[in-house]
C-alpha cells in the first residue's frame, strides 16, 4: 500500500455519503475464528465436498459421527466464545456517522455484537433457528447456548459415540419439535442465497458511492460478484485484505489494523 493509496482511501471515505461494506471470514480472523482457505483454514482440514452441504453432513451423521462431532466443535467452539475485534467495531462506528450497509458472508453474528444494525447476512446465521423446509424463524440462540452445545458434544465424545448421542447433543441446533425439523438458517453449497438479505445486498451494491470489501477471497459466487456490481454501477471500490487485492484501491493489511485507522482519519479524529 503506497502513501498515495492511503490518502485516496481516507479522502474517498470522508466524502462518501452512502457506503456499503462487504465482509468475509477475514474480518473475524482476529476474533479467533479460522478463515476457510488460508493455511490451516476450515476447508483445508474439512473438505467442502463432505462438510459444506447438507447431504454430506447427513451422510457423516450416519457413517462417521465422531468426525462430524470434531467438525462441529471446530465450527461452534470459536464462534461460541468470540467477541468483536477492532475491525467490527470500526464498521459499527462508520454506521453511526453516515448511511452504511454491512453485507456479510459470515454466520457468526459479530457485526451485530459490535453494534452494527443494518447487517445483511447473505449466507444466513448460525444463531437463527428455522424450520427445515419453510425456513420459518423459530428462535435465536445466544453464544452461551452454543457454549452449552459444545460442552454436550465434548461430554458425549468422552463416553463413546453413536449418531443418536450426537443428535441429542446438538438438539437446540438440529432436531424435531412441534413445528417439525429445525436447523440453523445457513446457506451451504448448492442452497439458494438467504432472502431477503441477498436481494437487498444487490440493491446496496448497486446504489452505494463507496464499496469496501474486507477479508474475503472473493471466490464464492454469487456473493463474489457484488464488488463488480458496485463498480459497474459507478461506485469506487476499496479492498482491505493482507493477500487478495483488486478494487480501485488495495489497502494491504489486516482488518483490525487498517479499519480503525481508516475510519478515524476519515472522520478527522
Ligand atoms: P476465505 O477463507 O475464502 O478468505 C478469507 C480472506 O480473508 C482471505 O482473502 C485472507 O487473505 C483474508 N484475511 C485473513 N486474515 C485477515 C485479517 N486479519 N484481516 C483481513 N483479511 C484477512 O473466506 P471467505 O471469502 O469469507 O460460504 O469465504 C467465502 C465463503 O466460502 C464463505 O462464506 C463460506 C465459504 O465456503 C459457504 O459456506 C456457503
Amino acid at each position: 500500500m503506497t502513501p498515495d493509496d492511503w490518502e485516496r482511501a481516507v479522502a474517498r471515505l470522508s466524502w462518501a455519503t452512502n457506503v456499503t461494506v462487504f465482509t468475509g471470514a477475514g474480518i473475524s480472523a482476529e476474533s479467533g475464528i479460522a478463515t476457510f482457505r488460508d493455511d490451516g483454514g476450515f476447508w483445508t482440514r474439512f473438505p467442502p465436498e463432505e462438510f459444506a452441504n447438507w447431504k454430506g453432513l447427513l451422510h457423516l451423521a450416519v457413517l462417521d459421527p465422531a468426525r462430524l462431532a470434531e467438525f462441529l466443535i471446530e465450527v461452534l467452539g470459536p464462534i461460541a466464545t468470540a467477541s468483536p475485534n477492532p475491525g467490527h467495531a470500526a464498521i459499527a462506528k462508520l454506521e453511526g456517522r453516515r448511511p452504511t450497509t454491512v453485507i456479510t458472508q459470515n454466520i457468526d453474528g459479530l457485526h451485530q455484537s459490535a453494534g452494527s444494525r443494518h447487517v445483511l447476512e447473505v449466507h444466513g446465521s448460525l444463531l437463527e433457528i428455522v424450520t427445515w423446509l419453510g425456513k420459518e424463524p423459530l428462535r435465536t440462540l445466544t453464544r452461551e447456548d452454543l457454549q452449552e452445545i459444545v460442552r454436550r458434544i465434548q461430554d458425549k465424545c468422552r463416553s463413546g459415540w453413536s449418531g443418536f448421542q450426537l443428535l441429542k447433543a446438538v438438539e437446540p441446533l438440529f432436531g424435531l419439535s412441534s413445528r417439525g425439523f429445525h436447523r440453523p438458517n445457513l446457506v451451504l453449497f448448492g442452497d439458494a442465497m438467504a432472502e431477503p438479505a441477498w436481494s437487498q445486498a444487490i440493491s446496496a451494491a448497486r446504489s452505494c458511492e463507496l464499496f469496501i470489501s474486507v477479508g474475503t477471497s472473493q471466490s464464492v459466487y454469487p456473493a463474489a460478484m457484488l464488488i463488480e456490481e458496485a463498480r459497474d454501477h459507478g461506485a469506487e471500490t476499496i479492498v482491505i485484505d493482507p493477500q487478495i487485492g483488486g478494487g480501485d484501491i488495495w489497502l494491504r493489511g489486516t482488518a483490525g489494523d487498517i479499519l480503525p485507522r481508516l475510519v478515524q482519519e476519515a472522520d478527522g479524529e
